[in-house]
């Protein structure tokens, strides 16, 4: 993926080889944030989109969980509102190179 296939304060769902979850990454500005696309509120994860793609609350400030309205800080993965408080998502650590092309880590 390249930084501008995501606008600046958008989110999309990637599929990375080896991981059985989607990839969330989050833009702010030229900084971008990977998660797995698994909630913490149940045990082994669930994917948190209700259509393809749409990963923020409706002001676009958290991401959430559209099974029951958890919504996480897009930089630390830490719930802030929902069932599942004092959980985080888990991160994908992501690179951004010098031509703008965002990939994954090991
Ligand atoms: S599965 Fe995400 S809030 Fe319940």
């Amino acid at each position: 993926m390249h930084l501008d296939d995501l606008p600046d304060g958008g989110a999309r769902g990637f599929d990375v080889p080896g991981l059985r979850c989607k990839v969330i990454v989050v833009r702010r500005g030229d900084q971008v944030f990977g998660w797995r696309d698994l909630c913490p509120h149940y045990a082994g994860g669930t994917p948190m989109a209700w259509k393809r793609d749409a990963y923020l609350n409706g002001a676009g400030t958290h991401i959430a969980c559209h099974a029951h309205g958890a919504w996480f800080d897009m930089e630390t993965g830490a719930c802030v509102q929902g069932p599942c408080l004092g959980k985080r998502l888990t991160r994908v650590p992501l690179r951004v190179d010098e031509t703008g092309t965002v990939s994954t880590l090991p």
